[in-house]
Order: structure tokens, then C-alpha cells, then sequence
């Protein structure tokens, strides 16, 4: 008889990685965050799966018993027994304080909820597991005294028009590359012609080339995807901002937004404007993200820059 997979998902965010695993066909006993517009968002778009606003980092034994609690409870509901059950255990602690892709500085807290986590999972010996973080985490789980097996995945691979690379730890399942190459034009098919107002100063019809970054746009002609350059952002205060033309995958989609910028050919003309949360959504992998009543611009644009791209978990969940 096929297992049942059930997922109990920890620092789970709006749930990137809940949705791809239902859409892998999995069940979900419970999702934790301790965000609560994440995890009002969350509810908002998996009206089944049960929520809970937990503080992760304390008692393991603890937080085992509540979570096994969680599990028994979905199982009970459903009629699974216990030998019919895939446990899954997922966590994406919380990676700001060691991600690449941040401003903030590096701290300790980023590697204590990595090894919470980890030890959480030797508690709970779970029938498979996995941990999304950024990449710098490698030199930590190399450093460990038992070795953690990883693979490094690029969103681009699986589905995804977004060239996002993250590490996935844990055991129990592959990660098989599926649809790869899509690019930004591929998933966004109106992004041309779509920008607003001319910003103010481009107002005084400045030419790309004469912006100051480091790759100078083609000429362009009307059809020409090269008619959109779009910046994704500045790495630190004296560097160029980097960008890329949409006839590529995006550069990775955090929590600050990337400006699209268009040309008019014949007025030389530059509007922009930033990728709306949809679309944003979009290049992460699940266009038809949902948005809660009462959220703040601010929170949904991290819960968006957040997430585990969906189309990786799904394939997670397949590979059971
Ligand atoms: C990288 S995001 C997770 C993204 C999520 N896996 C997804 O796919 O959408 C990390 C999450 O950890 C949560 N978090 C941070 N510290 C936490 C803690 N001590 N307890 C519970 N959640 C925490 C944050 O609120 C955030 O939503």
C-alpha cells in the first residue's frame, strides 16, 4: 500500500513549502511559525491545514510532544495507521542573520535554530527530513562532527523563472531537476508595455548607457524583449546595481523589490516601477498566492521573498 505522507512544517512562513507539498499530493498535520500575519496568510490560502503560533528554539522534548500531538491528531482524522504513515519533518529556520542576500550582519542566532532544528530531528527521528537554508549554511553543516548530506538547488531547475540557488539538507528523498530554463517573459508574458509613470528623474530622458551601470542596454527595437532591463538590487552602497533582461531567469526575489525599468524606443522615455506582489509571487513559483485582509504591504513582500520556491517541495514530496 502507498504511504501516506504527512509533513508537520516548522518556521513555515506564508507556507512556500506547505503548498508545493499538497500540490506533491502530501498531507500537512501541522504548519509553525511564530509570525502571525504569516501564518494568517497561511490560513488564507490552506483553509485545511492547522496552524500554530509557536516560538521555536525551546524544550526539544517539548516541542516534540506537541508536535507528535499534532500528528497523531491528522492521523486519527484521516484513518491512517501508523504503519500506512510517511512522516515528513521540514524546517526553514530562519536564515536572515547568514544569508548573502541580506544587509543585516552575520550573528550566532541563524546557526542555533539550524542546530535546533537539527537536534529536533534526532529527537523525533522522522521517516524523511529536510531543511531549506541559504547557502553560506554548508560551511556550517560541514563542520559538524556526523556529516549532514545537502544538495544545493537552483529554483531554475524545477520550474521556476528565477535563478534562486538554496541548500536543501536531509534524507529520504531526491531532488530531480524537472522543467528547466524558464525565463521572466516565459511567466510574465505582459511585463512589456506594463510599466506607469516615468520616474522623476528619468524624466530628463537619460539613455540607459548614460545610468552608470556596467552593461549598457542593445538597441532595442519595439518587440525586443531587451526593451525591459530589470534591477534587482545594489549588493553594497558603492557598487553598480546589478540587473537582467527578461528574456532570462529573475536574479533571486527577496524581500526587497526589484525595479522593472522600460524604454521607449522612439521618446527615449524610462518608466519603472517595482514587480507587483503577484508578479513576485509568480517568479517564485506560485502564481495564485493568495493575500489576506488587513496584512501590510510590507509583511506580504516578505512573506513573498521569504518562501521556499513551491515547485521544489513538490518534487520533494514526489520523490517519496
Ligand atoms: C525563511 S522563512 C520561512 C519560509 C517558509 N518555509 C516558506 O516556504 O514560505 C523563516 C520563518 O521563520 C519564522 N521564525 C523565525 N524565528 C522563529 C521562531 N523562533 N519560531 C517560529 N518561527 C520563527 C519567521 O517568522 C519566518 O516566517
Amino acid at each position: 500500500m502507498v504511504k501516506h505522507k504527512v509533513l508537520i512544517d516548522l518556521f513555515c512562513g506564508t507556507g512556500g513549502f506547505s503548498h508545493g507539498w499538497i500540490q506533491g499530493g502530501g498531507g500537512i498535520a501541522v504548519s509553525v511559525d511564530n509570525w502571525e500575519d504569516a501564518l494568517k496568510n497561511h490560513a488564507f490560502n490552506h483553509p485545511d491545514v492547522p496552524v500554530l503560533n509557536l516560538s521555536l528554539g525551546g524544550d526539544l522534548q517539548e516541542t516534540a510532544e506537541t508536535l507528535l500531538a499534532y500528528l497523531a491528531t491528522y492521523c486519527a482524522a484521516h484513518g491512517i495507521e501508523p504503519e500506512d504513515l510517511h512522516f515528513h519533518l521540514h524546517g526553514s529556520p530562519p536564515c536572515q542573520a547568514i544569508s548573502t542576500a541580506s544587509h543585516s550582519r552575520a550573528s550566532a542566532d541563524g546557526y542555533f535554530m539550524v542546530q535546533w532544528f537539527i537536534d529536533l530531528v534526532a529527537l523525533m527521528n522522522p521517516d524523511s527530513w529536510s531543511m531549506e537554508n541559504v547557502v553560506p549554511v554548508r560551511k556550517f553543516l560541514d563542520s559538524l562532527p556526523t556529516p549532514i548530506p545537502y544538495v544545493v538547488a537552483n529554483a531554475n531547475d524545477y520550474g521556476v523563472a528565477q535563478k534562486r540557488k538554496r541548500v536543501f539538507a536531509g534524507e529520504g528523498w531526491v531532488l530531480k531537476p524537472t522543467n528547466e530554463g524558464l525565463t521572466v517573459q516565459d511567466v510574465l508574458p505582459d511585463l512589456i508595455g506594463s510599466t506607469l509613470e516615468p520616474a522623476p528623474y528619468m524624466a530628463a530622458k537619460k539613455r540607459w548607457t548614460k545610468l552608470g551601470l556596467d552593461k549598457p542596454f542593445p538597441t532595442v527595437t519595439s518587440c525586443s524583449p531587451s526593451q525591459i532591463r530589470i534591477v534587482s538590487r545594489r549588493r553594497k552602497a558603492h557598487e553598480e546595481p546589478q540587473s537582467y533582461t527578461i528574456d532570462k531567469p529573475a536574479h533571486t526575489i527577496t524581500q526587497v523589490n526589484h525595479i522593472v525599468e522600460e524604454i521607449d524606443e522612439d521618446t527615449e522615455e524610462i518608466t519603472k516601477r517595482g514587480f507587483t506582489l503577484s508578479e513576485a509571487a509568480t517568479l517564485q513559483g506560485w502564481p495564485d498566492l493568495q493575500f489576506a485582509e488587513g496584512l501590510y504591504a510590507k509583511s506580504k513582500r516578505v512573506m513573498v521573498g521569504n518562501m521556499v520556491c513551491p515547485p521544489i517541495a513538490k518534487v520533494m514530496c514526489e520523490s517519496l
